[in-house]
């Protein structure tokens, strides 16, 4: 139910809703998109960033907020943890229960390794369970792995790390079929056949979807084979430290109960960091799309640790966050709205972008509509677009919106909005973090052996922007290559004595370059309290 004020602009958008279906925008040439992210992308406004003074990437610009986590104090003091006292022992520790860090312990299992998962909330609270639109694999007989590999070359800003990206996109098929067999309910036509669509940037339809909770729906999946398997989970229990050993190598990590707070020391042949995003950073203000634990954990113990981070610098801003009602402000409106034939409108009607450019594109392009064209429609808490929903049901039919987005129909009708018969407000919301720890196609960290990565926590795998499903896509590739890699790593590994010394020796580092401050890392949690 809207507000009257937003009539005028609600008939408006109605009136044109028919022309604007048969309209087809043209696509920015590659100077149009430069000058437009320039001028309007968050990640182009320079005083938002600060220049690290320590660590691996010292001399380079991060948000504020992540400089100042990644520059924080620890929140233990190394002498004061008995190293000798070991609570858990294992072949390969994972640190993050979401979708890559469960495909990662499925494989380390397969590999005869034993594994075991710590997570500061419960398995399954990740993004991957706040996925909506889908994954990405090129399957289809007019479509190959260097079609996909193109469009996200390009996507990114041709910055990818080409071994990274390469591994992606070769492996996607198969990871398809992995998740198939082990259950996912991917949507299906009536022969058996996977239906698949457009995402933004993309030149095939390659998206494989389970309606709009594909997220949720992959998380229950690996989440059941993981508790199945009864490969070991420890809840509410946060890495707060790495662990190395006398030679430099990923030993271990320090553990902290949530609830009491208490300390524990976890030792390990190797370690897999699959902590996800940073979301609930707010990095410049934005809401976020992400779940309540996004806060960049795993950069932080990997960074204090030595590893080096690559593109740390670059977030994705997802084009559409909910703007209306307030209570729904920053949730996700899938991508794959604009796929089914939705198309962005400002206040008066009026088409000013092609749905499906890519997400730095229509995110920065949206911000200019609301900005300096004042095109935007106020919300009463800021300014907002249409995205013409009702344009689905036109396009394809009476009750495809029920049947492809039934999550997006529920989300608004809860309060009072049909997405079917009236447009929704949307504006740019943090979606996720391009950057992260810089691996090797193995999944190592290029700095700390022994040290994996996968999921959200890596950099490079998608270079400065990425695409829509290719997210889903890289839990699972890179989760499971992680798995399988530290498992077969862990058999040759010779544990030297265990260390805490890179914590002295970065707090060395802080004094010498003048840091002091309060801040205390990682994170964990958001802090939403009212500030005095
Ligand atoms: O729009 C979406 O459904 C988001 C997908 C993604 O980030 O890959």
């Amino acid at each position: 139910m809207y507000p009257e004020y937003f009539n005028n602009s609600l008939k408006a958008v109605e009136e044109a809703r028919e022309a604007n279906i048969a309209y087809e925008p043209r696509r920015m040439t590659a100077e149009e998109k430069e000058e437009l992210l320039a001028s309007y992308h968050p990640d182009y406004k320079k005083s938002e960033f600060s220049v690290l003074k320590v660590g691996a990437n010292k001399g380079e610009s991060v948000p504020h907020e992540l400089c100042e986590l990644l520059e924080a104090n620890a929140r233990i003091k190394p002498e004061e943890i008995d190293l000798g006292n070991v609570a858990y022992d294992t072949d390969v520790l994972i640190i993050g229960g979401g979708g890559a860090g469960a495909s990662a312990a499925i494989e380390a299992d397969n590999a005869g390794a034993k594994a075991m998962i710590v997570t500061k909330l419960r398995i399954g609270d990740a993004n991957t369970m706040m996925a909506e639109g889908g994954i990405q694999a090129a399957d289809k007989p007019n479509d190959s792995p260097a079609i996909h590999y193109l469009d996200a070359f390009g996507g990114g800003h041709f910055a990818a790390k080409p071994e990274l990206l390469a591994k992606l996109v070769c492996d996607a098929p198969e990871a398809i079929l992995w998740l198939n067999e082990l259950g996912v309910e991917f949507d299906k036509a009536p022969d058996g056949t996977m239906i698949t669509t457009h995402g933004g940037g993309t030149s095939r339809k390659r998206m494989h979807a389970a309606k709009d909770y594909s997220g949720a729906e992959i998380m229950r999946t690996l989440r059941d084979e993981v508790l199945n398997r009864g490969i070991p989970v420890v809840d509410f229990t946060a890495a707060i430290e790495l662990i190395l050993d006398e030679n430099g190598k990923a030993a271990g990590a320090v553990l902290m109960n949530m609830e009491t707070k208490e300390i524990m020391v976890a030792r390990a042949k190797t370690v897999i960091i699959a902590t996800g995003g940073a979301g609930r950073m707010h990095y410049q203000g934005f809401p976020t799309s992400n779940h309540y634990g996004a806060t960049a954990d795993g950069l932080v113990l990997a960074y204090r640790a030595g590893a080096k981070l690559l593109y740390a610098d670059t977030l994705q801003y997802h084009p559409t966050g909910a703007a209306f009602p307030q209570q729904i402000f920053g949730a996700l409106v899938t991508e794959k709205v604009r796929s089914l034939g939705a198309k962005l409108v400002n206040r008066d009607g009026s088409v000013f972008m092609h749905p499906l450019e890519t997400r730095d594109v229509a995110a920065a392009s949206i911000i200019r509509e609301c900005s300096d064209r004042n095109e935007g429609v106020d919300t009463g808490s800021g300014k907002a677009v249409w995205l013409d929903t009702p344009m689905i049901e036109k396009i394809g039919g009476e009750g495809t919106i029920e049947k492809r987005i039934p999550a997006m129909m529920r989300m608004f009708a809860s309060y009072g909005i049909d997405i079917r018969k009236e447009p929704i407000l949307v504006y740019p919301t943090l979606h996720y973090q391009n950057g992260g720890i810089d691996i090797n196609v193995t999944g190592m960290s290029s700095c700390i052996e022994n040290l994996y990565v996968a999921g959200e926590a890596v950099g490079g795998i998608h270079g400065r922007n990425r695409l829509m499903g290719n997210s889903l896509l890289d839990i699972i590739v890179f989760g499971r290559a992680a798995g399988k890699n530290a498992a077969e790593k862990s058999r040759d590994v010779k544990l030297g004595a265990l260390t805490l010394e890179h914590i002295t020796r970065f707090d060395e580092e802080r004094k010498a370059a003048g840091i002091v401050t309060d801040a205390v890392s990682p994170k964990l949690l958001p802090d939403y309290r009212r500030k005095k």
